[in-house]
C-alpha cells in the first residue's frame, strides 16, 4: 500500500508512506531511488538494532556500514536536547553534511528525536523513517511533528518536518512486547472512532487476526490509520483546525499522564480519555449508549482499560487540564464523538457534568 501526503508550501512538501510486510527486504531499491546520490546515515534505536541486527545484516541495505551507523538510547528519558546535540556531533564526526540523508529506525522516540535533528542539522537535511513500534507505524511517523521533551513537559521543543518517506514493515512488530502493542492499538481505536467506521467494524470482526498480529490484518489497520492521518494533516498541517480531532481522548489522557508522573502509559491514558469523551457525548445526547459499550468492548479486547484510574480525583484531573499546552487560551476544549467515525470539537463543556462523568467512570462502566 502506498499513500502520498502532500502539504502546501513553496515548494510543496511530499511524503511517501509505503506499507508492506517484508518491505524491509526491498529497501535497497527504494532507498537508492530516493536518495538521489545523497549519502545515507543510519540512526538506530540501540534496542531495535540489538534485536534485528542478524536479520538486517542479511538484507544488504545500502550504506549500512559501521562508519555510517549510529546507535543511541531511544528511551523517553533520553528524548532531550542533549541527545540531539550528541547525535549531531556523532553525525559530524562521521562526515555527514548538507547533502546527506538521515534514516531513523525505531519507535516514536527515535522518529521524534531524529526528525528534529534532521530539521536543524546544517539548517536541515531530509530524513526517512522506518517505524518499528505499532504506535509509530500508525501514528507518530506520519504528519511531520518532531521534537524533544523538557523537564517541564513533553514535546515542548520541536519543529515540523515531513519525512521524505516512511517505510512501514509490520514484520518489525514480531519482537514488540504485548503491552507496547496495546499502546499502539489505543491510537488505532482512536482513529477508527474519529474518522473511519469501517476500520471500527474491522477491529470488532477480526479480533483474533489483529491480536495475533497477522500480516494482512496489520497492513489493513496500519494503512487505514495512516490514510486517515495523512488526509487530516494535508488539510491542517500546523494543527489550527481539524488536526485537533486527533486529540480525541488526549485531554483527559494527558492530564492522567501528568498526574501519574508518566507512570500511566500513553495508550492507556488515551483509552481512559476516550471513555470519558464518549460518556460525555452520551450524556449530552450526541451518541447512543451502545457506542460506549462497544468502545469498552474493543478496548478490553485489545488489552486497554475500561475504567479511569481511581487514584486521581476528578478535580485533580480538571486542574491538570489547565497546564496542557494544547488547551487554547484557558478554555477546556474537548473532542467528542458524534457517532462511530465522526467527531466534533466543543469548547463549552459544563464543568459539573465533566466532574460527574469522570467520577462515575472511576467506579466502573
Ligand atoms: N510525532 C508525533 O506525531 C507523535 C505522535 C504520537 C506520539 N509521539 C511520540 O512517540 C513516543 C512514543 O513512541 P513509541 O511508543 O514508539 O515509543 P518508543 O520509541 O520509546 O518505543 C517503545 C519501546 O519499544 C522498543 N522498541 C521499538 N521497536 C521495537 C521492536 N520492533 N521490538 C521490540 N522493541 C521495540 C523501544 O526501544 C522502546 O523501549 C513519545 O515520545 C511520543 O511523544 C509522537
Ligand atoms: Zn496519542
Amino acid at each position: 500500500v502506498e499513500i502520498n501526503l502532500s502539504v502546501p508550501g513553496t515548494p510543496p512538501r511530499t511524503s511517501r508512506i509505503v506499507i508492506a510486510s517484508g518491505l524491509a527486504a526491498e529497501l535497497r531499491r527504494d532507498l537508492a531511488s530516493l536518495s538521489q546520490g545523497r549519502r545515507l546515515y543510519w540512526l538506530w534505536d540501540a534496542k531495535v538494532w540489538e534485536l534485528w541486527k542478524r536479520r538486517v545484516t542479511c538484507l544488504d541495505w545500502p550504506e549500512l556500514t559501521p562508519d555510517r551507523q549510529i546507535l543511541f538510547d531511544a528511551s523517553e528519558a533520553n528524548k532531550r536536547l542533549g541527545a540531539v546535540e550528541d547525535l549531531a556531533r556523532r553525525l559530524l564526526r562521521a562526515g555527514a553534511d548538507r547533502l546527506s540523508l538521515v534514516v531513523a529506525v525505531g519507535g516514536g522516540v527515535t522518529g521524534d528525536v531524529v526528525g528534529f535533528l534532521a530539521s536543524i542539522y546544517m539548517r536541515g537535511v531530509p530524513h526517512v523513517h522506518l517505524p518499528t513500534t505499532l504506535l509509530a507505524q500508525v501514528d507518530s511517523s506520519v504528519g511531520g511533528k518532531t521534537g524533544v521533551d523538557l523537564p517541564e513537559g513533553k514535546n515542548l521543543l520541536g519543529s515540523f518536518q515531513q519525512a521524505l518517506a516512511v517505510f512501514i514493515d509490520p514484520q518489525f512488530l514480531e519482537t514488540l512486547p504485548v503491552e507496547q502493542f496495546s499502546q499502539g492499538m489505543a491510537e488505532v481505536i482512536k482513529m477508527a472512532m474519529l474518522g473511519d467506521e469501517s476500520l471500527w467494524h474491522y477491529l470488532e470482526d477480526n479480533r483474533t487476526q489483529v491480536w495475533e498480529r497477522e500480516e494482512q490484518a496489520m497492513v489493513h489497520i496500519i494503512s487505514s490509520s495512516c490514510r486517515l492521518k495523512a488526509r487530516i494533516v494535508e488539510a491542517d498541517e500546523k494543527e489550527s483546525g481539524c488536526r485537533r480531532f486527533l486529540n480525541l481522548g488526549h485531554t483527559v489522557g494527558h492530564a492522567l499522564e501528568r498526574l501519574s508522573d508518566y507512570q500511566i502509559r500513553h495508550g492507556d491514558a488515551v483509552a481512559m480519555g476516550m471513555l470519558a469523551a464518549t460518556r460525555l457525548a452520551e450524556r449530552l445526547g450526541m451518541v447512543s449508549a451502545d457506542v460506549f459499550q462497544r468502545l469498552v468492548g474493543l478496548q478490553s479486547r485489545y488489552g486497554l482499560p475500561s475504567r479511569i484510574d481511581s487514584r486521581y480525583s476528578p478535580d485533580a484531573m480538571i486542574e491538570a487540564f489547565k497546564t496542557d499546552k494544547k488547551q487554547l487560551a484557558g478554555k477546556l476544549h474537548f473532542i467528542l464523538p458524534t457517532g462511530i467515525g465522526s467527531v466534533v470539537e466543543r469548547h463549552d463543556l459544563d464543568m459539573a457534568l465533566l466532574r460527574e462523568v469522570l467520577g462515575e467512570l472511576q467506579t466502573g462502566p
